[in-house]
């Protein structure tokens, strides 16, 4: 069994509910398993280490990642509520731990996937998903979007993109999933699944 990596930051549940759908997406691929794992919070200088409420801390959820499971995995998704319009500081420190791997390109040739989701409509979906990709294709990785034959990624009123998976959760989480969102979760793991297993041979 090969295993792709789901690896998520979340702080209020949001993107922790997509990646489950994500790895379900894996999941469905027949030799394909999803290892789900998060990445912990980072705090600024003088802040105590206390878990706030809702925060997916390592004992909370998944394990935290470690660089060998990049290193494992055929394929990753990646993760991250959008912040600033950009993917959230712990998801950032995590791929700044990873040069080791980058010097070696022990990266290369894999595919990967980015989902995200904001608490407005446009508030920076698209700029978060690219800017998960970029370190990504630093590392030399293939990146596998959703492509316009899937019938929901032009129907959608709420989240979804050709860039990756998206979910608008409205002022303070309020807005649940919409169908689209989780089919467009789904899909982009299965897609993601499909192609990391060609690529490995
Ligand atoms: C510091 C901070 C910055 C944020 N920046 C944005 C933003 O630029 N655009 C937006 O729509 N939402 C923004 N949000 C809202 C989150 O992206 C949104 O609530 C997301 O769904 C949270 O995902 P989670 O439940 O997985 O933590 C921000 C939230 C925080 C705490």
């Amino acid at each position: 069994m090969k295993e792709v990596l789901i690896l998520y930051y979340s702080h209020t549940g949001a993107v922790r509910e997509m990646a489950r759908l994500v790895a379900r997406g894996v999941e469905g691929v027949p030799g394909c398993a999803a290892r789900v794992r998060t990445v912990p919070r980072v705090f600024p200088a003088g802040h105590a280490l206390a878990p706030a409420a809702g925060s997916p801390e390592p004992d909370a959820g998944p394990p935290p990642a470690e660089l060998k499971d990049l290193e494992e995995c055929i394929g990753i998704a990646l993760g991250s509520p959008t912040r600033f319009g950009n993917m959230a500081a712990p998801m950032k420190h995590f791929w700044d731990s990873s040069g080791e791997l980058w010097l070696k390109g022990r990266l290369a040739g894999k595919p990967a996937a980015v989902f995200t989701s904001t608490a407005t409509l446009h508030g920076g979906q698209e700029t978060t998903l690219v800017s998960m990709m970029l370190p990504l294709l630093h590392h030399g990785m293939i990146i596998v979007g959703i492509p316009n034959t899937e019938p929901d990624l032009t129907t959608t009123a709420s989240g979804g993109t050709p860039y990756g998976a998206s979910h608008h959760g409205g002022g303070a989480g309020g807005r649940p999933i919409t169908e689209p969102e989780r089919k467009l979760c789904i899909v982009l793991g299965r897609r993601l699944a499909e192609i990391a297993l060609k690529l490995a041979g």
